[in-house]
């Protein structure tokens, strides 16, 4: 999953669409899933770039609420109508730069079920957190965060990306087995939140992924897929990435 944040104009992501679409139907093998999550002035003209392929498109934040007098806000109702099929929620950088709680963030992913949108909730620890060895029970505190919003059968379709805070943008990255680790011990605290969640959630990893880098976290057993920011932001890299993942 392709997550672009801050970048690409409308314009540079209707060509990376164009161009990823063509590259993949030369290439005539059946990618993983693709989802792409552009800024949100790319979202509805990328959705109609990928209208009919099997590429998904998603948001990178919602707001709460459906309709309403609160300038500047955009809900999952109208991430929706917009083309979107899935919304990433509590990226870290929503975390510290927006002050997103993990109050707020349990609301949101219930709202992004109400909205029809699938969503891709982000957890990890920060560099001192790591440090203190606490990244278990971060991780825990964030994904309980959800427990008073979203019901048994909701978690049932959730997407969770574990991203340590410490290996997003930086280069640096933590052992495949180590991110494994933490995937098996979200899944069962999902388990014991929703049981059979553990199981039917799948679970990413994210943070400085690029395709020299993808294939061993891919070959762990608790890990099913990739957030990507900065890789992702290149077509033929993007497509190295999916091709070692398989
Ligand atoms: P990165 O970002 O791949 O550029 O480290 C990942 C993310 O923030 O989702």
């Amino acid at each position: 999953m392709a997550n672009w944040k801050m970048h690409k104009t409308v314009e540079e992501g209707r060509a990376f669409g164009r161009h990823l679409i063509r590259r993949l139907s030369e290439a005539g093998d059946q990618p993983p899933t693709l989802v792409v999550c552009p800024t949100l002035p790319g979202l509805w003209p990328l959705a109609r770039e990928f209208a009919g392929t099997p590429v998904g498109v998603g948001a990178q934040n919602l707001d709460l609420g459906r309709e309403g007098a609160l300038t500047g806000a955009v809900s999952g109702y109208l991430l929706r109508e917009a083309g979107a099929q899935f919304v990433i929620i509590g990226h870290s950088e929503r975390r510290q730069v927006f002050h997103e709680t993990d109050d707020v963030i349990g609301q949101k992913v219930a709202q992004a079920y109400q909205s029809r949108l699938r969503p891709i909730l982000c957890v990890g620890e920060s560099a001192q957190e790591y440090r203190q060895g606490s990244t278990l029970s971060v991780v825990e505190r964030q994904l309980q965060a959800l427990a008073p919003y979203v019901d048994d059968k909701m978690m049932q379709t959730l997407i969770v990306a574990y991203e340590p805070v410490w290996a997003i943008g930086t280069g640096e990255v933590p052992e495949p087995g180590q991110a494994n680790h933490v995937a098996a011990a979200i899944r069962e605290v999902l388990d014991r939140m929703a049981p059979g969640s553990g199981e039917n959630v799948p679970v990413l990893y994210g943070g400085s992924v690029n395709a020299k880098n993808i294939r061993p976290f891919m070959g762990e057993k608790d890990i099913d897929g990739a957030l990507v920011g900065g890789a992702s932001l290149q077509v033929e890299e993007f497509l190295a990435m999916a091709r070692n993942s398989c």
